[in-house]
C-alpha cells in the first residue's frame, strides 16, 4: 500500500476499568470506503470519535497523511505545536452522527453556514452561498429557510451531511447515519452517500448494520470484537465467507434483526 491516508497503530482506549480498544491497528488508503462492523459496545463509535478528536486515546497513535493526529506519547498532554497540528488535521475530517445533531434554533442554511464562518473564517455571504449549493447537492434546494423541527428524519440527515461537507473534508465518517430513520427514509440518505462516494475520491469510514449497503459500497469490511479487528477483507469474503466464528454469529444476528 502507498502511504495510507489514515494510519492507526497500537490504539488503546479505556474508560475507567473498561477496555474498549486494545491495540488496534488499521490503515485506510486514499479514496478507500471502509465499513466497520461488530456487536454493540465493540468500540466502532469510539474509533470514529478518536478520529474526530472527541475522545483521547489511552495509548497508541493515529496519523493522517503521515502526520500525528494523536502522537504516541502522552496523548493527554499535547504541547502547543501538537495541538495546532491536531486541529489542522481534524478539520479535514467530517462526521455524520446517528442523531443528526442539528442546531434547533438555526434554520437549515444557518446550520450549514455556521462552522465555515466561525472556524474557517468565511464571510456570511460566502458561507450562505456555499450552503445553498450544498443543499442543492443533497436534493434540498428548497429547504434553506426551514428549521430542523420542520424536516423529516431523512431530510435532517441530508442537512447534516451538507453541514459536514461545508468544511470541505477529504475524509468522511458516518456513524450509523441511517439507523434512527424510518425504513422508507433510509434510501434517500444512502443515495446521497452513494453519490458523494461516486463523485470524488473521498476517503470514507462508515459504521452501519445495513449489510446490503456495505456489500454494494464498501471496498473493505473490518469486523471488530474484543477491542480488535478480528477479520477484514472485501465484502464478498467477510460477509459471505466469514472465517471467524464470532463474525458468523454477528452476521446471523444482524440478518435476523433487519
Ligand atoms: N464516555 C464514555 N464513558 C464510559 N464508557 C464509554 C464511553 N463511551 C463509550 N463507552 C463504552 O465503550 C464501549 C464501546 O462503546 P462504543 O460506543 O464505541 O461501541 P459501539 O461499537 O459503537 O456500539 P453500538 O453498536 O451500540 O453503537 C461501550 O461499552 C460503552 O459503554
Ligand atoms: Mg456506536
Amino acid at each position: 500500500m502507498t502511504t495510507p491516508r489514515i494510519h492507526i497503530s497500537g490504539l488503546c482506549k479505556r474508560f475507567g476499568p473498561v477496555t474498549v480498544l486494545e491495540g488496534l491497528d488499521l490503515d485506510v488508503a486514499q479514496g478507500e470506503h471502509l465499513a466497520l462492523i461488530g456487536p454493540s459496545g465493540s468500540g466502532k463509535s469510539t474509533i470514529l470519535r478518536l478520529l474526530m478528536t472527541l475522545e483521547t486515546p489511552s495509548e497508541g497513535t493515529i496519523q493522517i497523511d503521515s502526520e500525528d493526529l494523536w502522537p504516541p506519547h502522552n496523548p493527554s498532554e499535547l504541547d502547543r505545536a501538537a495541538r495546532a497540528q491536531q486541529k489542522r488535521l481534524a478539520l479535514r475530517i467530517g462526521m455524520v452522527f446517528q442523531h443528526f445533531n442539528l442546531f434547533p434554533h438555526l434554520n437549515v442554511i444557518g446550520n450549514i453556514a455556521l462552522a465555515p464562518q466561525l472556524v474557517a473564517g468565511r464571510s456570511a455571504a460566502e458561507a450562505r452561498q456555499q450552503a445553498a449549493a450544498l443543499l442543492e447537492r443533497v436534493g434540498l434546494g428548497d429547504k434553506g429557510e426551514a428549521y430542523p423541527a420542520e424536516l423529516s428524519g431523512g431530510q435532517k440527515q441530508r442537512v447534516a451531511i451538507a453541514r459536514a461537507l461545508a468544511m470541505e473534508p477529504d475524509i468522511m465518517l458516518f456513524d450509523e447515519a441511517t439507523s434512527a430513520l424510518d425504513p422508507e427514509l433510509v434510501g434517500e440518505v444512502l443515495s446521497v452517500i452513494r453519490d458523494l462516494a461516486a463523485s470524488g475520491d473521498m476517503t470514507m469510514l462508515f459504521v452501519t448494520h445495513q449489510l446490503h449497503f456495505v456489500e454494494q459500497f464498501a471496498d473493505r469490511v473490518a469486523m471488530l470484537d474484543g477491542g480488535k479487528i478480528i477479520e477484514q477483507g472485501p465484502p464478498s469474503q467477510v460477509l459471505h465467507n466469514p472465517q471467524h466464528e464470532r463474525t458468523c454469529a454477528f452476521l446471523a444476528a444482524v440478518d435476523l434483526s433487519h
